[in-house]
């Protein structure tokens, strides 16, 4: 095989990261196909991308029919079409780029799993937060026996209350039923961090969490429906923000002009945060008790003045502390000097998911290229696990906090 042809299929914000990413590697692999079903984006794709008229479809069936187009095609289309998506696909010979959240239903998961098996095709699955030089030198560190026993992990994700705005208030992952619970969606990739540091089996979970601030009630007084006419003073404002951060516009529309886009009352990103039809939650925190007796934390908030994820590794000898955004980790060995690590200088790319995404498209072309298996750090099989810690906390916070033995030790069991 020369260069790795791909396809994707969901030409999103994550299509857009990839197919820049392929694009700076012209030797080692190439975009050939494109399925993307907004009609706009279209010229805007095929030019930039150099993808001929034949090779672009504007609908899934269509690009389907055309059987294997490409050695890889990454599917980057929203959660819920990933499981009928990523089916068809093995059926018809493509290595998997699949994103996360793998898909929605334990059995979904585990049926793309157990295909990929039978049929010898590789799956990675896009948790590109094990691939940064942040969390490849915690995990080393834990590895060299400088930490000691790991007995507790804390983590946080503070998502940033813009972030929070934009893709979980007025955004298409504000309604669970449509996209996925929140911590499936945004923080399986936060799950999956604390089960891969620790490298134990989770043996039961509890989770509290809600919906408690984005909501009407808490509306101050005289806040109109849509941001453009409100008079309100306000950090959720829509067109200050949009128009401060043009990029982000680009997410749902190809206009220039905040004020016109965001007048237009049907565009959920034109709403009032309190006046949505959001109901993911805005705070969670889950407590997790592993093999061992190891204990983690996980804390979700939408409520951070920036976005980043901060970690605490507790061992018998040292403890941790780091801040993947600062990329930096600050070593404490028991009664002797800290150490800090300028994580900066341990890589050389940090664009994209603190270069998260480019080590792992290119880790997963060259397994491809080499016929060789998925590396382990993205093996469907090694994502699954995780995926069921999401789920099953999303129904101990829907059953008020309840303890759940973890579901996929049955699974295990079977
Ligand atoms: N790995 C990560 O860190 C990470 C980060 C963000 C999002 N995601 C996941 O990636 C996926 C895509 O997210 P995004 O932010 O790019 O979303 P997005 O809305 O920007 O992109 C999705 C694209 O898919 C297109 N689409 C929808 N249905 C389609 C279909 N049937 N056929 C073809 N195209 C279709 C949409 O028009 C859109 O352009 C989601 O599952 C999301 O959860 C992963």
């Amino acid at each position: 095989m020369e260069k790795v042809k791909i396809a994707i299929l969901g030409f999103g914000q994550r299509g857009f990261v990839y197919a820049n990413i392929i694009k700076e590697y012209p030797d080692e692999m190439e975009l050939v196909a494109v399925c993307e079903i907004n009609p706009v984006k279209k010229p805007l794709i095929m030019n930039l991308f150099q993808i001929p008229e034949d090779k672009y479809f504007l609908n899934d069936e269509e690009f389907f029919k055309q059987g294997k187009l490409a050695d890889i095609l990454v599917i980057s289309t929203m959660d819920r079409d990933h499981y009928r998506q990523a089916m068809i696909a093995l059926d018809l010979g493509y290595d998997l780029l699949l994103e996360k959240p793998i898909s929605i239903e334990r059995e979904e998961i585990l049926a793309i799993a157990q295909k990929a098996k039978e049929l010898g095709r590789r799956v990675a699955i896009a948790h590109v937060l094990r691939y940064t030089a942040f969390y490849q030198k915690i995990k080393e560190l834990i590895q060299s026996g400088r930490l000691g026993k790991v007995t507790t992990i804390s983590q946080t994700e503070h998502v940033g209350y813009y972030h929070y705005a934009h893709s979980y208030v007025r955004g298409n992952w504000r309604k669970a039923d449509v996209s996925a619970p929140m911590i499936l969606a945004k923080s399986c990739h936060d799950l999956d961090i604390i089960r891969w540091l620790v490298d134990k089996k989770y043996l039961s979970l509890s989770s509290f969490g809600s919906l408690s601030y984005f909501k009407e009630e808490n509306a101050p007084e005289g806040a109109a429906d849509h941001c453009y006419k409100c008079k309100v003073e306000c950090p959720f404002n829509a067109v200050e923000f949009y128009s401060k951060n043009p990029l982000w516009m680009m997410i749902f529309s190809l206009e220039q002009d905040p004020v016109k886009v965001l007048s237009d009352e049907s565009l959920s990103y034109s709403r009032c945060v309190y006046k949505s039809d959001n109901d993911v939650v805005d705070h969670q925190v889950v407590n997790i008790l592993f093999e061992d007796d190891i204990t983690a934390s996980f804390v979700m908030t939408a409520f951070s003045n920036e976005i980043h994820r901060s970690i605490k590794v507790h061992g018998s000898k040292a403890e941790l502390e780091g801040d993947l955004e600062k990329s930096e980790i600050i070593l404490k060995p028991y009664g002797k000097e800290q150490e800090i690590i300028d994580v900066r200088q341990l890589a050389d790319d940090f664009s994209y998911h603190s270069g998260g995404d480019r080590q792992m498209l290119v880790d997963f072309v060259r397994n491809v290229k080499k016929g060789e298996k998925v590396s382990g750090l993205t093996d469907i099989e090694n994502a699954v696990e995780s995926h069921y810690m999401a789920l099953d906390a999303e129904d101990s916070r829907l059953a008020g906090g309840k303890l759940i033995p973890s579901t996929y030790l049955k699974v295990l069991e079977k």
